[in-house]
C-alpha cells in the first residue's frame, strides 16, 4: 500500500515577524479538522534538543539540520509538520528543499522596523545595546527568501486571514491542484 507523507510547512522570517503565532493558528485549524499535526518551534527545539547550539552560522545550520531530521520522521507518518524557525540563510533553505520531504516554504514577511517596534521579547533592544551578538536583522543577515511557496504579510494581514490562506493552500495542494 502506498502511503503519502505529510507536508512540512516551514515558516521563515525575522524574530518577531509572527512565525510562532501563525504556525500555532494553522495548527489549531488542522487539529480542529482532525488532521494530525505537530509544531516544531525554534525557541522550544533549542531548549529540548539543541541546547548546546548558539547563533553562529555553523550552529544555526546544525539547528536547522536537526529540526529537518525530526520533521522528516514525523511527516513520513502522515503528520503535517509546522516548523517556525528564523532559517535566515538561503543556503539553509536550499538544503531543506533537497532534504525535507513535502517541504513548503512560507515566508512570514514583516519589515525589520515593525519587528523591532513590536520587540515582544526585548531582544532587539538588547541587540542594539550590543548585549546580544549575531542578532538576525541587526548584526547578522536575513537573506530575503527567493523561492518561497507562499509569502504572507503579518504587517498587512491578520493572523486569522494568513492561517486561512495557508490551510486553503494546503488543501488545494493535497487535492493535486
Ligand atoms: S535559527 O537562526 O533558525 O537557527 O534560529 P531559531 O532556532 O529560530 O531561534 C530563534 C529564536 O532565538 C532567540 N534568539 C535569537 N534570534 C536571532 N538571533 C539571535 N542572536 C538570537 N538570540 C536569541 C529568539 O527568541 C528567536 O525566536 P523568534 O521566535 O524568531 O523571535
Ligand atoms: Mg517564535
Amino acid at each position: 500500500m502506498e502511503s503519502t507523507g505529510g507536508n512540512v510547512l516551514w515558516f521563515t522570517g525575522l524574530s518577531g515577524s509572527g512565525k510562532t503565532t501563525t504556525a500555532q493558528e494553522v495548527y489549531a485549524r488542522l487539529a480542529a479538522a482532525g488532521r494530525p499535526a505537530e509544531l516544531l518551534d525554534g525557541d522550544a527545539v533549542r531548549k529540548a534538543i539543541c541546547s548546546g547550539l548558539g547563533f553562529s552560522r555553523d550552529d544555526r545550520m546544525e539547528n536547522i539540520r536537526r529540526i529537518a531530521f525530526v520533521a522528516n520522521l514525523l511527516s513520513r507518518h502522515g503528520v503535517t509538520v509546522l516548523v517556525s524557525a528564523i532559517t535566515p540563510y538561503e543556503e539553509m533553505r536550499d538544503y531543506l528543499r533537497k532534504h525535507v520531504n513535502g517541504y513548503v516554504e512560507i515566508y512570514v514577511q514583516c519589515s525589520l522596523a515593525v519587528c523591532e517596534a513590536r520587540d515582544v521579547k526585548g531582544l532587539y533592544a538588547k541587540a542594539r545595546r550590543h548585549e546580544i551578538g549575531m542578532f538576525t536583522g541587526v548584526s547578522d543577515v536575513y537573506d530575503e527568501p527567493q523561492r518561497a511557496d507562499l509569502v504572507i504579510s503579518t504587517e498587512h494581514r491578520s493572523v486569522q486571514a494568513n492561517a486561512l490562506r495557508i490551510v486553503e493552500w494546503l488543501n488545494r495542494a493535497r487535492d493535486g491542484h
